[in-house]
């Protein structure tokens, strides 16, 4: 009773009024910014289901073994939620203009079309933004392309902080959500009081993306109606079957792609999560000083210059460009590097040494089968579902001219402050 009591109060009072805005301004100098004063949220009275998710054989039998949840964390359905809202609020950002979802977009994935990502001051960071998909199956459970976060509950607040990305700082921002009118509540319902803590934020951001999970593209819709992912599916074209021949076969990209155990029988390894194994050297830059050392710069081995980790090869049509960098920006192009371009590299990795000796070589007619295979790992479903999407309420547009949701102007000097 409790519980619905505070989701009516939000749904009546989040439409925060001039009042509260000014109150904020008024307030605090120190608060950071002051978001726009007119901000609704569209959350239904009972919170979306992201606990219970009925996932296919393949994904249930095989999720345990990948899963990188921590016992402290695990996803509730009001945790998700205020991940959910704090993932879409630009006011997590110094100047009000970035959120999560400024470069982790639901159309693309939560990647972005930009070959590097751009901040709240619009300056570029150096690498393409990552897809957030299964990032709960990553056994290692560590994140970005070099994995310099340890944790993702580590990872998901770095990009406030970080001086490009967001430019916030967390001591502050604490204070600025705390008197937020939309997030008290929203802390009570998911840690049992309205207490505004780093640790929640962090957690509750976390358990949002580990609930994003991909598993209804026709790939797998083929997958549930056969006995091994190397049969023919009855629902792909015979093209599509010929490039997964590929993918599975020849063309090895499942041995690095879609990894388990070695030790394991093919009958049970897993044909779910499409994520390395660990992070590796396929041979797309020279063993040089002057290119991005990856994982190397990170730990300072020699051993680990050019390793880069990357994210799931689902949804791979949407998230574009590719690569860490984003240099390539077709999939023909991805394909293209690994039949005639892998590069001679120290630490390559020994799975590519054939192909940078004669080159992968697949004709012409399996290269764009395997293309049109990488297609059928599109999940229309999850960049349409309503759990992952923007819960604020957009302006109507009624000529009302404080109706600028995205940029908003809370004119407290700190934007200029920052700004150069
Ligand atoms: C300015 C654009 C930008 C913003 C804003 C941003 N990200 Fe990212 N995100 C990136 C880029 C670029 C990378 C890869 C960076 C790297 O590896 O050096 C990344 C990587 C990640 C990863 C690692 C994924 C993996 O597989 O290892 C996670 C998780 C993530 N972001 C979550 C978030 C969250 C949560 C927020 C909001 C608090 C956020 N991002 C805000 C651009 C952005
Ligand atoms: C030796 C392991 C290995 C093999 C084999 C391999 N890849 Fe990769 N792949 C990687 C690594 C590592 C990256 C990330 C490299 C980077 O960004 O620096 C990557 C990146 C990619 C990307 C870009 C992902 C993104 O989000 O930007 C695509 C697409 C891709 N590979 C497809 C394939 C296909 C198709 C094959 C088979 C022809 C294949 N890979 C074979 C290791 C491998």
């Amino acid at each position: 009773m409790r519980r619905s009591r505070i989701w009516a109060a939000l749904l009546l009072t989040c439409f925060c009024s001039e009042g509260v805005g000014n109150e904020r301004a008024r307030g605090t100098a120190d608060a950071g910014p002051v978001g726009d004063s007119r901000r609704e949220l569209s959350l239904p009275p009972h919170p979306l289901n992201y606990v219970t998710v009925a996932f296919p054989k393949h994904v249930s039998e095989v999720e345990a073994r990948f899963d990188n949840q921590p016992t402290d964390n695990p996803i509730t359905n009001h945790g998700a939620t205020l991940g959910r809202v704090l993932f879409y609020d630009p006011t997590l950002s110094r100047n009000g203009s970035t959120s999560c979802a400024s470069c982790h977009l639901q159309s693309r994935a939560f990647a972005e079309d930009k070959r590097t990502s751009v901040g709240f001051e619009g300056r570029s960071v150096r690498r393409n933004s990552m897809s957030l998909v299964n990032l709960r199956y990553y056994r290692r459970g560590k994140f970005f392309w070099d994995e310099r976060a340890a944790t993702l509950e580590q990872q998901v607040v770095m990009p406030i902080e970080d001086p490009i990305e967001m430019g916030h700082q967390l001591e502050e921002l604490v204070v600025q959500l705390q008197r937020d009118p939309i997030y008290p509540p929203l802390f009570e319902a998911a840690f049992g009081d309205g207490q505004v803590t780093t640790d929640r934020l962090s957690k509750a951001l976390a358990q949002f993306v580990r609930s994003i999970v991909s598993f209804r593209s026709r790939y797998d819709i083929g997958l549930a109606s056969v006995d091994s992912v190397l049969e023919p599916f009855p629902n792909l074209t015979a093209q599509e079957n010929l490039g997964k021949s590929q993918f599975f076969g020849r063309a090895r990209c499942a041995e690095c792609h879609l990894p388990d155990d070695d030790d394991r029988p093919v009958s049970q390894r897993q044909a779910a999560f499409f994520q390395l194994a660990e992070p590796t050297v396929n041979g797309i830059d020279p063993d040089a000083d002057d290119v991005d050392r990856g994982l190397g710069e990170i730990t300072g081995q020699p051993s680990d210059a050019g390793k880069f980790k990357a994210s799931s090869l689902r949804n791979i049509e949407l998230t574009g460009p590719y690569m860490h960098d984003g240099r390539f920006h077709t999939l023909d192009q991805v394909l293209e590097h690994y039949n005639w371009s892998v590069r001679p590299h120290k630490n390559l990795d020994t799975r590519l040494h054939d192909f940078a000796a004669n080159g992968l070589a697949i004709p012409e007619v399996e290269k764009v089968a395997l293309a049109a295979f990488l297609r059928t790992l599109t999940d229309h479903e999850l960049i349409l579902d309503p759990k992952y999407s923007d819960p604020f309420v957009k302006p109507t547009g009624n000529g009302n001219s404080n109706g600028d949701v995205e940029r908003p102007h809370g004119g407290n000097g700190r934007e200029r402050a920052t700004a150069g």
